[in-house]
């Protein structure tokens, strides 16, 4: 037994893939202190755990032994910052939509491009999120983690986070047993716009120009919801794969044998690969398998689980199209969402 938690707890609506999952035991926590010691119950029964924040980035296994946390701690406060600066304290359970577009709406510049992204703030470092030319990594100063060796709580600056595309410290074995609790980010209160991504720029251009963070927040989300599928209608993962990241030499390759191509250059020399685009070209677009898992007619990098399949069946949907993609183009397409077991 584990106190406070529940026991067969079907969790299939708190996974935004809709996939139908059992936990043994079942928690939410909103303290650090409950944190610990739940873990320590679970320790001292013996059993596996794991945590979940907004569910938006897994796909589970069926039936999850033992105990499952849901990360809940709230609470959003200001730190003391240099001037024209503004630090958040943001509770590890906060949803990272309702930050981003409340951040936007006073004037904060910061996470403006990174509006309506599901999730809790909690999981936005594990895999760096970024959309629209901007990463957390840009405005991310540190977070609040609980070390389940030691049941010791410490910050850890950005810069020891390893922060990369979809990438940091927690996604590596050195990371793991890190529980983010808290994180900080630093807004500026006067700012330039983030304007790379093209459709962006050329909407802001057109809507006028106006240089406040809700713009340009507007247009981003006027953009998901032209590509991306609501996952409270469609349920979905976001991306299902990262972009591959090649040397000249392979983007040269493909470009010969596929000269509609779609790759972005990167700084050092590589290209991104549009990992949408190589599945749209392998004929997978808006696909459906027989059990109803495929990719979203507009956005061939998104699978969709619109007959709430389990996540086996998400697994063996992803793995036909990387057998495709990698017959026709040699590229290994890396799965975005982490499997939750
Ligand atoms: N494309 C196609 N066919 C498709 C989809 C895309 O040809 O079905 C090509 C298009 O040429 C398009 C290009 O791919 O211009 C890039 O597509 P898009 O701008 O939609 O972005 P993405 O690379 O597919 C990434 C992120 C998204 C993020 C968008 C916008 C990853 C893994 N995904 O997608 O993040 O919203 O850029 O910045 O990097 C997520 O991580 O869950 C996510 C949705």
């Amino acid at each position: 037994m584990i106190s406070g938690a529940q026991q067969q707890v079907e969790l299939a609506a708190r996974f935004t893939l809709g996939c139908p999952c059992t936990a043994e035991y079942f928690m939410e926590v909103t303290s650090e202190a409950q944190l610990a010691e739940a873990l320590d119950s679970a320790r001292r029964a013996g059993l596996p755990w794991r945590l979940i924040g907004g569910g938006s980035n897994v796909v589970p296994v069926d039936y999850l032994p033992g105990l499952t946390l849901q990360m809940k701690i709230a609470g959003v406060s200001r730190e003391p910052a240099a001037e024209g600066r503004v630090l958040l304290d943001v509770g590890g359970g906060e949803s990272w939509p309702e930050l981003a577009w409340s951040t936007a709406a006073q004037g904060l510049y910061g996470l403006e491009n990174l509006v309506l992204i599901p999730g809790t703030a909690g999981a936005a470092p594990i895999q760096n999120i970024g959309a629209y030319g901007a990463e957390l990594g840009d405005i991310l100063q540190s977070v609040r983690v609980l070390d389940v060796r030691t049941m010791q709580v410490k910050f850890l600056t950005a810069d020891k986070l390893k922060l990369a595309y979809r990438h940091s410290l927690f996604k590596e074995d050195g990371g793991r047993h890190f529980v983010i609790t808290r994180i900080r980010v630093q807004l500026e209160e006067q700012a330039d716009l983030r304007l790379e991504y093209a459709d962006l720029r050329e909407r802001w251009e057109k809507a006028g120009a106006v240089k406040h963070p809700l713009e340009v927040a507007k247009i981003v989300r006027d953009l998901r919801l032209k590509k991306l599928p609501d996952p409270a209608k469609v349920p979905n993962a976001g991306s299902f794969f990262k972009n591959p990241l090649v040397h000249d030499e392979t983007y040269q390759r493909l470009l010969e044998q596929d000269p509609g191509l779609v790759a972005f250059p990167l700084q050092n020399g590589q290209w991104k690969l549009a990992a949408g685009w190589l599945i749209e070209a392998v004929g997978w677009k808006g696909q459906l398998s027989p059990t109803g898992v495929g990719t979203h007619d507009r956005q061939a990098l998104v699978l969709v689980n619109p007959g709430k399949a389990p996540g086996s069946e998400v697994l063996h949907v992803a793995g036909q199209i990387r057998a495709a993609v990698k017959h026709r183009f040699g590229i290994c397409l890396e799965q975005e969402p982490g499997n939750l077991s």
